[in-house]
């Protein structure tokens, strides 16, 4: 079977044998990729809504995987039973994906967790360091247009520099071609814009200023 890249990333971040729950399934392909290539025996995929969990519903069974994967109706962490060693929380954004961390902290800190934000990552890296999280792995990958990071995350304690928190801790180490492939176009982007800005839209040039430095040491 075939998933997304990104979701193929997420998918390789996944060691053998975890208990996962996928919160957020939505269609629940990365639950049944995983277990199709025998990275996983089984888990639990859950979603808020009805509609995204029947389609998981009608994938799982069309895979034959009804007694693997077991589907949840939940919001969050709600209904993560004990046996979950690993959850994985793809495809929202960053704000989101703190929230459901925030609403049950108690019940992650024996857990590995996979997150892959949409949106204001660096919020998400922060959230990590000011909850005893720490970012242990992470990748960076371009699919359709879109840049995306992964990041595994574990209990533990790390200061991150506003740097870090910015790009990334071991994204900054690892330099890819698509960590650099990005920020050089972002750096492009913002230079245009405050080409386009006048005297008016002062506090937008200040805060576009900031990223440019930010940028402009790594590159
Ligand atoms: C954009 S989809 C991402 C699907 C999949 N995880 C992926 O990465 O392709 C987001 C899914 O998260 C679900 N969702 C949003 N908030 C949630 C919450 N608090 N708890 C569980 N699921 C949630 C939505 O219903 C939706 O199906």
């Amino acid at each position: 079977m075939r998933i997304s890249k990104r979701l193929e990333a997420v998918a390789s971040f996944v060691s053998n044998n975890e208990v996962v729950l996928d919160v957020g399934t939505d269609h629940g392909l990365l639950m049944i990729y995983l277990i199709k290539n025998k990275i996983i025996e089984r888990g639990y995929a859950s979603d808020l809504r009805e509609g995204p969990l029947k389609s998981a519903q009608q994938n799982v069974e069309l895979f034959g995987l009804n007694n693997k994967i077991q589907l949840l109706l939940s919001d969050g962490l709600n209904k993560m039973s004990d046996d979950v060693t690993t959850i994985i929380i793809a495809g929202m954004g960053g704000e989101l994906i703190s929230k459901i961390l925030s609403n049950d902290l108690d019940k992650i800190k024996d857990k590995t967790l996979i997150l892959q934000p949409n949106t204001q990552v660096p919020n998400l890296r922060e959230f990590i360091m000011n909850n005893n999280l720490k970012i242990i792995d992470e990748e960076i990958i371009f699919e359709d247009g879109h840049y995306y990071e992964i990041m595994k995350v574990v209990k533990g304690q790390e200061k991150l520099s506003k740097e870090e928190i910015y790009f990334g801790p071991i994204l900054l180490k690892k330099k890819s071609e698509i960590f650099i492939q990005k920020y050089e176009s972002e750096y492009k982007k913002y230079i245009n814009i405050l080409t386009k800005l006048d005297d008016k839209h002062d506090t937008r040039k200040k805060k576009i200023i900031k990223h440019i430095k930010m940028i402009e040491v790594f590159l």
